[in-house]
């Protein structure tokens, strides 16, 4: 299990740095009235499929590691703030991004201006990254920090 620990931390960079360039186009796009162009699709593409690999793992480490076994004692579980936020927290927000995340692609496919499709990327990619951003345990965050790099140990 070790292994699929270590990829789902260092998959989070590239998560981020999927979510930070289409963000990046968002913005570029909308303001300066660019058009919509292949480099717009190509990284909310790479965004959406980084976030359904990274969902993957995610779904193998609860299952595996006793997080969603932790759900029969939710009382007490809920009261420990480092296991609320494994078996709770992280999993529904980051659930909800990547949710964003698809609907966000749909959306900026149906739009039929580029106007509207850098609008749409701007709230639904915006959104999705800012939900990521809280939800990583960062080594800054007490009693649920986690390394920024996992490696074997
Ligand atoms: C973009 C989405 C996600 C990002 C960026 C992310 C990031 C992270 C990071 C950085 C860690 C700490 C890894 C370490 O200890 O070094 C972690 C732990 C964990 N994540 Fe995620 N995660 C995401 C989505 C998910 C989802 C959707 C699930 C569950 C369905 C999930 C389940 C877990 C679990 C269970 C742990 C704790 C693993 C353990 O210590 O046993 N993650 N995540």
């Amino acid at each position: 299990m070790q292994i699929v620990l270590i990829l789902h931390s260092l998959f989070r960079w590239a998560v981020l740095l999927f979510g930070f360039w289409t963000l990046l186009n968002a913005i570029t796009g909308f303001f300066g009235k660019r058009t919509y162009s292949a480099s717009d699709n190509r990284s909310n593409l790479l965004f959406m499929i980084s976030c359904d690999i990274q969902l993957l793992i995610g779904l193998i480490l609860y299952f595996t590691n006793g997080w969603f076994d932790r759900l029969k004692d939710l009382g007490n579980n809920m009261k420990d703030p480092h296991n609320r936020f494994f078996t709770m927290e992280h999993m529904s927000l980051l659930l909800v991004a990547w949710v964003m995340v698809h609907i966000g692609r749909a959306a900026v496919k149906r739009a039929d201006t580029d106007a509207a499709k850098h609008k749409k990327m701007l709230i639904f990619f915006g959104i999705a990254l800012l939900l990521i951003l809280v939800s990583i345990p960062w080594p800054f965050r007490q009693v649920i920090e986690r390394p920024y790099f996992r490696w074997f140990n």
